[in-house]
């Protein structure tokens, strides 16, 4: 779908259908009110009648009669002026693109707000109704061989401003900042719905690969034979059950000031998790495809960056491999040597995630980090805790912690900060080794932090547990049921407001 800018007199702008945003109360704008008198008071009759009260999300369609040169009116809900957010926006974008994904109309045109009493910038605006109405759009059919059961996809999205309305170079440099963000979750989202048998550690170093041509920054992939020098004993102890090979990706854009130290994200890349030996339940056991997600929001946050430009540096670490219960599987009791020398007591096959992110921690210290950040569906104890509303946030640096939480609220991806408190860590001790790789029934996402803070002890860190607000099984405005790309976005927002500190 191509997004422009452009000014126009709005009653008189051909399009298959014009967006229009209408908040709660009374009054609608200026513009709205103008579309309202031309045909013959349907909006306002809509809401005198009480079916339409702009409640946010809430969508009401018209058809002209030839009063307009828009063959359909779409009125969303803006929700309260004064409760009003950017989020709100992207959401009301997305609604919009949902509701009009099954209808022949092909080319859209949409007048939502693109400033609202001076609380956002016409960039911001166009930057989100790009990022929510390209989202909405998603889809991933491509196993799907019979053409119809496909949408007709939308070929434009007009941002339309009214002749007297200022701003639209700033609105145009939003909207295609906000398609190359878009852009860059769906190649997450795409990683993270192709099924585990496409999607094998090879798949994704292939496409962070293919990318960094395109875009410009660097990829390596160290084989086994790299992990054996290394000493990566942990990744290794994970990879042993499956005969796919693993593959350390590793992403370096380096386009900031030579002495800036970089950031690194560190994604958990697990293409499935059976639990190994400690097998999972068959019910529900095909989501652990979506067990690199946190890969795929590391890979994606480099495209990302690449495409936009970012004047950073930035490294993007993806230990990448399968968990399955082969016959040389590592199996509960055994002990590995992590790269750090440090020893782990294995008591759960299916706690493979820390094991797999403590060796990239490790390779991290390279880099000498400004920061680390890492990325992962961790723990289903943090889908008990903040089930799909927040991505839950541990860390070591109380900055950091805080730099993440502003992104988070100023993306929509809510962050929830647990503690790390030392009291927590005692639930790893183990008797035979240097720790174990469980802590028992209880606090199980902050004891997984915790294995990963004794190897994130050379810079400032901060943990993202992604296990619950990476797949939606029921789906959101600017989220269709399946990957959201839990993370770019926030991870994009992250670095950003760095580079403006
Ligand atoms: N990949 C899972 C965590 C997960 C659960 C992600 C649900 C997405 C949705 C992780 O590797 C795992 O299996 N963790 C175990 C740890 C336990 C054995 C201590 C868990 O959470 O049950
Ligand atoms: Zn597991
Ligand atoms: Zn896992």
């Amino acid at each position: 779908m191509e997004i422009r800018a452009l000014r126009k007199d709005v009653l008189n702008h051909k399009t298959d259908c014009l967006i229009i945003g209408r908040f709660e109360g009374r009054e609608g704008t200026e513009l709205v009110e103008d579309i309202n008198k031309a045909l013959g008071g349907v909006l306002s009759n809509a809401i005198k009648s009480g079916d339409f009260k702009g409640e946010l999300n809430q969508i009401a369609m018209f058809y002209s009669a030839g009063n307009i040169s828009a063959k359909r009116v779409l009125m969303v809900g803006l929700g309260k002026k004064k409760e009003f957010t950017l989020d709100k926006l992207r959401q009301a974008s997305g609604t919009a693109m949902g509701a009009l994904k099954q209808k022949r109309a092909s080319s859209l045109s949409t007048t939502l707000p693109q400033s609202v009493n001076g609380i956002f910038s016409c960039e911001e605006a166009g930057q989100v109704i790009a990022e929510g109405s390209l989202l909405a759009q998603y889809d991933f059919s491509e196993h799907k061989t019979k053409k119809k059961e496909k949408p007709k996809p939308i070929k434009t999205l007009n941002l339309v401003m009214a002749l007297r309305q200022k701003g639209i170079k700033e609105l145009e440099k939003g909207a295609q900042k906000g398609a190359r963000i878009a852009e860059a979750v769906s190649v997450a989202r795409n990683l993270i719905s192709q099924p585990a048998n496409v999607a094998t550690p090879s798949h994704l170093a292939a496409i962070a690969a293919e990318r960094s041509k395109e875009l410009g920054f660097k990829a390596t992939v160290l084989e086994k034979k790299d992990m054996e020098k290394l000493k990566m004993g942990a990744l290794l102890g994970v990879a042993q059950g499956s005969s796919e090979p693993p593959k350390f990706i590793v992403l370096e854009y380096f386009k900031g000031k030579k002495e800036a130290k970089p950031f690194v994200i560190v994604g958990k890349g697990v293409t499935f998790d059976s639990g190994g030996i400690s097998i999972k339940p068959s019910p529900g056991m095909e989501e652990m495809k979506t067990d690199m997600s946190g890969g795929a929001a590391a890979i994606a946050t480099v495209i990302a960056a690449a495409s936009l430009k970012l004047p950073l540096n930035l490294v993007a670490l993806i230990p990448a491999t399968e968990n399955l219960p082969g016959s040389k599987a590592y199996k509960p009791g055994d002990i590995l040597t992590s790269m750090s020398g440090q020893t782990i007591e294995v008591l759960n096959t299916d706690a493979e995630g820390r094991l797999i992110m403590a060796d990239a921690l490790t390779y991290a210290e390279r880099y000498e980090p400004e920061a680390v950040i890492d990325i992962a569906t961790l723990t289903g104890a943090c889908v008990v805790a903040l089930g799909s509303h927040a991505t839950g946030l541990l860390g070591n640096n109380e900055g950091l912690k805080k730099q993440l939480l502003k992104a988070g609220e100023e993306t929509g991806e809510r962050l929830w900060e647990l503690p790390l408190w030392d009291s927590y860590k005692e639930q790893i001790k183990s008797d035979v080794a240097d720790m174990k790789n469980i802590g028992g029934k209880e606090a199980g996402t902050i004891t997984a932090a915790a294995l990963l803070d004794k190897f994130a002890t050379k810079y400032h860190w901060a943990h993202l547990d992604i296990a619950g607000t990476a797949w939606d099984s029921k789906g959101a405005p600017y989220s269709p049921k399946g990957a959201v790309g839990a993370g770019v976005r926030l991870l994009v927002r992250f670095l950003e407001d760095r580079l403006s500190d």
